[in-house]
C-alpha cells in the first residue's frame, strides 16, 4: 500500500487533505495517510489530520537554515517510510534534500492550468484575481511533479473549469478547489493501484 505524507501550508485549511482522507475512508483509495507535516501547530489541516487519527509533524522555520529545515523535514518523511509526498496548501520552494531524495515522488497541486497563472508569488486568491483581470474564458488545476523551482516540474494531469463573465474571485476560487479536489484523488488514485508508477517522470 502507498505510503502518502502530505506537506500542508502554515496556516493550511486542509480540504485537500480531507478529500484525500475521505477517499481513503470511502475505498476509493488504496493507499494510507503516513504523515500530514506542517510548520504551525494548530493549523486547520493539522487538526483535521488528528482527529482521523492520523500522525501530525510540526517542523517549523523559525531559528532554522534551509539546510537544516530540510533536513528535519527529509527525516520526518523517511521515518515513515514514505512513498509519496503530497503538496496541498504548500507555499515555500522545497529543500533540495527533499527535492534529490524524493525525486519524481513529490506531487503538488496549484489552482491554474499551469504554466499559465504559476510561479513564485502566484498562490491562493492571487491566482484566481489573475485568472479574472486577464479575463480568459476557462481555468482549472495541475498537479505536476515537484522540483526545486516554483510551480515547474513535469504537468501530470490538469483538470479545466469554464470561467463565466459575471464570476467573481470567489466564484472561480470554488469552481477551482472542486476541480482540485477530484482531480488529486483521481491522480492519488492512479498511483495507488499501479495505473502509474513511482517515481513519476
Ligand atoms: C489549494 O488551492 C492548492 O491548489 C494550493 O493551495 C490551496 C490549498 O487548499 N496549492 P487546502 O489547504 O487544501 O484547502
Amino acid at each position: 500500500m502507498i505510503r502518502i505524507g502530505v506537506l500542508v501550508g502554515a496556516k493550511g485549511r486542509g480540504s485537500n487533505l480531507v478529500a484525500i482522507m475521505n477517499a481513503i475512508s470511502a475505498g476509493r483509495l488504496d493507499g494510507q495517510v503516513a504523515v500530514v507535516i506542517g510548520s504551525l501547530k494548530g493549523a486547520p489541516a493539522l487538526e483535521a489530520a488528528a482527529a482521523e487519527g492520523v500522525d501530525t509533524v510540526v517542523v517549523g522555520t523559525a531559528n532554522r537554515t534551509d539546510d537544516e529545515y530540510g533536513a528535519v523535514l527529509l527525516r520526518a518523511i523517511m521515518k515513515r517510510d514514505v512513498d509519496l509526498v503530497v503538496l496541498a496548501g504548500y507555499m515555500r520552494r522545497l529543500p533540495d534534500a527533499l527535492t534529490d531524495a524524493y525525486s519524481g515522488r513529490i506531487i503538488n497541486i496549484h489552482p491554474s492550468l499551469l504554466p499559465a497563472f504559476g510561479g513564485h508569488g502566484m498562490y491562493g486568491r492571487k491566482v484566481h484575481e489573475a485568472v479574472r483581470d486577464a479575463g480568459v474564458t476557462e481555468s482549472g488545476c495541475t498537479v505536476h511533479v515537484v522540483d526545486n523551482e516554483y510551480d515547474h516540474g513535469p504537468v501530470v494531469a490538469q483538470r479545466r473549469v469554464d470561467v463565466y463573465p459575471d464570476d467573481t474571485v470567489d466564484d472561480i476560487a470554488s469552481r477551482v478547489l472542486q476541480a482540485e479536489h477530484a482531480l488529486l484523488v483521481d491522480v492519488l488514485a492512479e498511483i495507488c493501484s499501479g495505473q502509474r508508477s513511482l517515481p513519476l517522470a
